[in-house]
């Protein structure tokens, strides 16, 4: 028979859109965000009384409904005062510069009705009149979202906000404000005083789910997904057992949930259970692990490299001047010029960011501070992914002492080489 013919026959379990299990899906309720979102509404409600209400700043962990919670109160918002409010969403890992975010802020008010301004070319203040220039002809409320809004501080800097900031004091005529987002608790330490006090921000604060909240969610967006008698009440309390020790992240349980399905109807099985979710928790740490290796920049590539091989030799937490030696040595086999201190620094957070390591800070009495780094996976996962890069392929280790070549070492040598390493100082920096 036709191979092809095995798949064209319905699955038993599923009565709706798996795609609705996915992060771009916004639904209908965020059950258990009752108290952010009323918190929300209660600040933007300002706009319905004509009048500029603080800036929002949304904190919390990762799949926490921060994305989601903005999403449905603006569309909330927009439904109750109709198009006089407009409201922009920019995620700064997309538009990463003040000039990329006011470019999309002009080319979406002016809609398909009017010519758009190009991405390139135009000075940042011919950019921000033409805005001005809207915004004193719309008249309304203008609600810019900037999801991920720490990212793009780190990378340009507090004044990037500042230059956003200006566009609600200067904007006649249309109320301006602020949805910022983001993972980073202390991101507001972090602006100077004259942009922290002109972002005259009210937080609201997403804490973590816990396993019976994710419970409600996971039944709550499987409805019409699935039929109801085909999951075991048990699959959804391990599903959410497994979000809520990750940091109790929804979409992390939702995917879970989503693999688990295609599963049960790949392996045409009429129910589903806790096996299910097992096969997909173990499919799914691989393929995330994997996906976040394998797109890394060359460089971080080779950073985290360096970290494999400097916690196989140490045998556990290493500090960052091993990892810069062994990164150093890695780039000269290569023949590809390094790096500066400060910019693997950047990379190993950045690293700790995308989950791969962990860090603790330890306080060496006088000798400061120090930061020291161990991988979160599996090490021999880590390295396969990023062997199969083609310029780290051709890496043998040579200039690594013996231990650092994926040998195993015994410690005392280890130990002897660290000590090497730590007394040659890089000659920069
Ligand atoms: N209370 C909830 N009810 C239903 N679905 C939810 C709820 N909270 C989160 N989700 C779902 O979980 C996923 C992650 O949510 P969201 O993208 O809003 O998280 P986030 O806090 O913005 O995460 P990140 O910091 O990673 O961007 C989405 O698919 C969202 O629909
Ligand atoms: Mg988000």
């Amino acid at each position: 028979m036709n191979p092809f013919f095995n798949f064209t026959e319905n699955s038993g379990i599923i009565t709706g859109n798996l795609d609705t299990l996915g992060s771009s899906f916004v639904p209908e309720k965020l059950p258990h965000r009752e108290k952010e979102i009323e918190h929300m509404v209660r600040i933007l409600a300002s706009i319905m009384r004509k009048q500029r209400p603080s800036n929002l700043i949304l904190y919390g962990k990762t799949g926490t409904g921060k994305t989601s919670a903005a999403h449905h109160v603006t569309k909330l918002l927009s439904e109750a005062t109709g198009p006089s409010t407009k409201v922009i969403y920019c995620n700064c890992q997309i538009y990463d510069s003040p000039y990329s975010i006011l470019v999309n802020i002009v080319n979406t008010i002016k809609g398909d009705t009017e010519e758009q301004i190009p991405s390139l070319g135009w000075p940042l203040d011919r950019i921000y009149l033409e805005l001005m220039g809207l915004l004193s002809r719309e008249g309304g409320a203008l609600v810019i979202i900037l999801d991920e809004l720490d990212k793009l501080i780190l990378k340009n800097g507090g004044d990037s906000l500042y230059v956003i900031l200006k566009i609600i004091d200067d904007s006649v005529r249309t109320i301006t404000s602020i949805i910022g987002i983001t993972n980073d608790a202390h991101f507001i330490e972090t602006l100077e005083p004259r942009i922290k006090s002109r972002l005259n921000q009210e937080s609201v604060v997403f804490a973590p789910y816990n396993a019976d909240q994710l419970r409600d969610i996971i039944s709550y967006r499987l409805k019409g997904v699935v039929k109801e008698e085909s999951v075991e009440p048990s699959a959804i309390s391990l599903c959410s057992a497994i979000g809520a020790q990750e940091h109790g992240d929804a979409r992390k349980a939702l995917d879970l949930m989503r693999i688990a399905i295609e599963i049960a109807v790949r392996e045409k099985r009429d129910k589903l259970t806790d096996r299910e979710i097992y096969e997909a928790r173990d499919k799914f740490d691989m393929n995330v692990v994997r996906e976040a290796i394998t797109t890394l920049p060359l460089h971080s590539k080779m950073v985290l490299l360096s970290t494999i091989i400097s916690q196989e030799t140490s045998n556990g937490q290493i500090t960052t001047g091993e990892i810069q030696e062994n990164y150093r040595n890695m780039a000269v086999e290569l023949g590809i010029s390094p790096l500066s201190i400060r910019r693997i620094s950047d990379i190993l957070s950045e690293l700790q960011d995308y989950g791969l390591l962990t860090s603790i800070t330890k306080s060496l009495g006088r000798y400061g501070r120090t930061r020291f780094f161990r991988t979160n996976g599996e090490i021999s996962h880590y390295r396969k992914y990023l062997l199969e890069d083609e310029v780290l392929s051709s890496f043998k280790g040579s200039r690594m002492v013996r231990q650092a070549r994926f040998d195993s070492i015994d410690q005392d040598e280890a130990e002897k080489f660290l000590g090497n390493i730590r007394d040659s100082k890089p000659a920069d920096d």
